[in-house]
């Protein structure tokens, strides 16, 4: 394998940090770098492209005609299972820890090399080659958090197969959607998940919804967990470690830098969920550079990233960013309460060594409801914890500052999006913190050019709050586009401020360049770090045969950011309890969206506000229920409804 040319663009070491560790003198450094993005930003991703193996190294940097706004390295090929497993194992890491499985819900601990895991990867990669899965064809995955999660997603990027990671709890009508979507040759899973106090059996909910789509997988690989063993269908169904036992390991494949590496489906507006791609070359370039410069964690340094291989987050950084670094990852299967207690993620912190943690804020505001003292935390020696970084919703600031004063060390807060793979904006540990501000997701990256833009697309001076939007192209990393969907791309993204990626998040820039995200433009709600639409539970609900018309809204939550709650119309001659359709609400929208939509809120009104247009007025109606203050908007039909609206939605 090749090296690009050039030098890393970054210094390897944080600097910097005062006692407390929220401020520090590196301001410079981040300015520094950041002008010689904006100088030469091309200049800037051939260095970085430098910290990766290439089978062809890229002579052009990026090619401003290609795709919906242009593709990274368009002439480049290489491998990422070859730059995330098999060079570390090259270059003497191979019994270094690669995966540290550390797993409270069975009460097991184990190592995985990196040597091992090339091993177990090139079989898997084997026995999907044999099961006729080749460069280009996708692969479908539904697991929880063991090794083998990850296993088969570098086993797919092993042979240049597509992989698409279907998070644990959503139910068999999504995961339907999804395969019809990606159309898998194989679908790899486990027999079950388990959450606290009950095992989650995988399989019927996977057998349900490849009876619902009409893209049947050839194979099914099924991970049999002894919590609950599957049925295998004759013909269809194997057993996935006897079929990775038996098979021919396969080596790395080069492929296109521009080639898919994985579709990632989230939450859209409507109830199709948006095929997010990520290419080989720029992910893997990206990824690398985003270790040192924003996360601070470099070879044979560990990281723990809590959330789950079903969403972006743990895409990026439980798997393939601390694996292309040849760095440490833990895989956490438990919660961050309960499992046993409050104490599980320092137990984790102090018993790996780990270096960076990362977790979504409600993880951290459920662990301050169960032990506001940080009792727990008194037993375990974080003195090797450098940094907490937070992400996946607004981070209020009560609770930065709780865990700043708890830790004693940096509470990073950093905003980014499954489309963009790694953080938009945040503080920099490999270019010196800048003192943070609680309630800001930080500064942009490198890579980044951030600004708020009004109705019309125009940037509006620092500190005036608008619809935040990066200016294109968008850094290498970020997706190129839906899958097999450019159209739906750029209406989705592009559309609305020409030259610009809408993020469809409310925000402002201040005058410093600290970003401030507030909330989503869309019908996003976002549920405990869970990006969830509105739009497809209001479809649910529409479905149900008493139901006239619906509103689902997200409602503030002291613990989970916000929670769902949908106002319901029924149909006229219905005389049925309301009690009794809630409770058939909440059932349908469990069954067809899966549990971590946590609807559990319904409420009967008599009509639903709307404008004179017939829109519904949802931010109206979400004021009213978080006991905000309102104006009633000019455009409402018949202002009269706001009375029940508030008897209804403020009666708790
Ligand atoms: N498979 C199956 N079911 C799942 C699941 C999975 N992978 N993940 C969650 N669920 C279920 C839960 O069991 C729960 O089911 P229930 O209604 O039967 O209780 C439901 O989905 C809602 O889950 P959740 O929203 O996670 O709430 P919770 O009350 O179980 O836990 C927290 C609350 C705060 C502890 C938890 O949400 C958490 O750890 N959040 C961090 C989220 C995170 O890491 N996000 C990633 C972005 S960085
Ligand atoms: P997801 O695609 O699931 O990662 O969700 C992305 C959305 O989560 C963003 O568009 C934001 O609305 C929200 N989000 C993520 N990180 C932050 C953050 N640090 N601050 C505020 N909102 C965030």
């Amino acid at each position: 394998m090749q090296k690009a040319t050039g030098q890393t663009a970054i210094g390897q070491t944080a600097t910097g940090q005062t006692a407390t560790g929220q401020a520090g003198a590196g301001a410079s450094a981040y300015d520094a770098t950041y002008a010689a993005w904006r100088r030469d930003p091309e200049g800037f991703w051939a260095s970085a492209a430098a910290a990766i193996d290439w089978a062809e190294a890229p002579r052009r940097i990026f090619d401003p005609g290609a795709g919906p706004y242009g593709r990274w390295f368009p002439d480049a090929r290489l491998n990422t299972c070859h730059n995330a497993v098999d060079r570390h194992v090259a270059a003497g890491r191979g019994g270094q820890a690669a995966i540290l499985w550390d797993s409270p819900m069975t009460g097991r601990v184990e190592t995985l090399t990196y040597a091992a895991l090339q091993g177990r990867v090139a079989r898997l990669a084997g026995a999907l080659r044999e099961r006729g899965v080749g460069a280009g064809d996708r692969v479908v995955l539904y697991m929880p958090m063991v090794p083998e999660a990850a296993i088969g997603m570098l086993a797919c990027a092993r042979i240049g197969a597509v992989h698409s990671v279907v998070f644990g709890g959503f139910a068999a009508a999504e995961l339907a959607a999804r395969i019809a979507d990606a159309r898998p040759k194989v679908i790899l899973a486990a027999s079950c998940g388990l959450e606290p106090g009950r095992v989650v059996a995988y399989k019927p909910l996977l057998d349900a919804a490849i009876a619902l789509s009409p893209h049947k997988p050839d194979r099914v690989l099924v991970l049999q967990r002894a919590q609950a063993e599957a049925a295998l269908l004759a013909g269809r169904d194997e057993d996935w470690l006897a079929a990775e036992a038996a098979a021919a390991p396969a080596d790395c494949v080069p492929v296109a830098a521009t080639d898919p590496l994985y579709i990632l489906y989230t939450s859209g507006t409507t109830g199709k969920p948006k095929g997010v791609v990520r290419d080989n070359g720029g992910h893997a370039v990206a990824l690398r550079h985003s270790m040192a410069m924003l996360y601070g964690v470099g070879p044979g340094e560990v990281m723990f990233t809590a959330s789950d291989v079903g969403w972006v987050v743990g895409h990026s950084y439980i798997v393939y960013a601390p694996l292309l670094t040849g760095a440490t990852t833990v895989l956490f299967e438990g919660k961050p309460v309960g499992t046993p207690d409050a104490g599980t993620f320092w137990r984790v912190c102090a018993q790996h060594g780990v270096k960076a943690m990362f977790t979504a804020p409600t993880a951290m505001r459920a662990i301050k409801r169960d032990d506001p003292e940080g009792r727990l935390l008194a037993a375990h020696d974080l003195s090797r914890l450098e940094a907490l970084f937070l992400a996946g919703e607004r981070c209020d600031p009560p609770t930065a500052e709780w865990c700043a004063g708890l830790l004693g060390k940096p509470v990073i807060d950093h905003w980014w999006q499954t489309e963009t793979g790694w953080p938009i904006s945040g503080n920099f540990r490999g270019l010196g913190l800048f003192p943070a501000r609680f309630g800001s997701g930080g500064k942009a990256s490198p890579g980044y050019e951030v600004a708020a833009l009004d109705e019309a697309g125009q940037p509006l001076p620092r500190g005036q709050g608008g619809t935040l939007a990066i200016r294109l192209p968008l850094p290498p990393g970020c997706l190129p586009t839906l899958w097999q969907a450019d159209d739906r791309f750029r209406e989705s993204y592009l559309a609305a401020f020409p030259g610009w990626y809408n993020t469809s998040d409310a925000g402002v820039v201040d005058e410093d360049g600290y970003i401030s995200v507030m909330s989503r433009t869309d019908d996003i709600i976002n549920v405990a770090g869970h990006r969830l639409s509105t739009g497809s539970m209001e479809e649910v609900l529409a479905g149900h045969p008493d139901i006239a018309e619906c509103a689902v809204i997200g409602i503030r939550d002291s613990l989970k950011g916000q929670v769902p709650l949908g106002l319901v119309v029924l149909k006229s001659g219905v005389a049925r309890a309301e009690a009794e359709i809630c409770r058939e609400l909440v059932a349908l929208v469990r069954e067809r969206i899966g549990p971590v939509a946590a609807f559990r809120d319904a409420r009967v009104v008599s009509r639903l506000p709307k404008t004179r247009s017939g829109k519904i007025l949802r931010a109206t109606l979400r004021r009213i229920a978080d006991g905000e203050a309102y104006t009633v908007p000019p455009t409402i039909d018949d202002a009269t409804i706001l009375g029940e609206m508030e008897e209804r939605l403020r009666a708790g």
